[in-house]
């Protein structure tokens, strides 16, 4: 039987920010070869995903002051089969925002302290400070410092699942 600890990736992304922010938190998890890594788009990823794996990584758009929609049908269709199953594991979010990101930070901390989940790192959000709506519509391109940041994250993770440091 395996030993290797699961890390699962779950995001949604509308304008590419946040797929981009997750897969390079994948890559900085896969650097990390005690660990097997995960990365689902939330439409795709359900309770038995989340009952398999060891710790989370939540990643999501910040719109209209909350996550988005879709990692909100996640945790909808989650929450309740995994309760209770889950506690003390490790989770970090991922959050691209225009301006603030706060508010999705917020909501993913209040619905991780339902499942009791154990914040492992402060929320990393990436604002792409787009202000019209057309920026605010167009195809985002995350820089290289931001994408390092979220692949340390992605590193840091694996590494303390691997060690059993959490
Ligand atoms: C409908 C909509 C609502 C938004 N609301 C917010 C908001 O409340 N706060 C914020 O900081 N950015 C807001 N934004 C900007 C997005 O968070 C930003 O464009 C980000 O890059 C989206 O991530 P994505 O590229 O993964 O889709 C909004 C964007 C859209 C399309």
């Amino acid at each position: 039987m395996s030993t290797l600890k699961t890390l699962l990736i779950v995001y949604h992304s509308m304008t590419d920010g946040t797929r981009q922010m997750a897969e390079a938190a994948r890559a900085g998890a896969a650097a990390e070869s005690g660990v097997n890594v995960r990365l689902l788009h939330a439409a795709q990823a359900g309770a038995a995903d989340v009952l398999a794996a060891h710790g989370y990584l939540f990643a999501t758009p910040e719109n209209l002051a909350a996550i988005s929609g879709q990692l909100k049908d996640f945790f909808d269709r989650t929450y309740y089969a995994a309760l209770d199953h889950v506690n003390g594991r490790p989770y970090a979010s991922l959050i691209c925002a225009g301006s603030d990101g706060s508010n999705a930070a917020r909501q993913i901390e209040r619905i991780a302290t339902g499942w009791r989940l154990k914040s492992v790192a402060e929320p990393l959000i990436v604002c792409s400070h787009a202000q019209t709506p057309e920026a605010i519509l167009a195809i985002k391109q995350i820089g290289v410092e931001d994408l390092a940041r979220c692949r340390a994250l992605g590193e840091a993770m694996a590494a303390g699942l691997a060690l059993g440091v959490f």
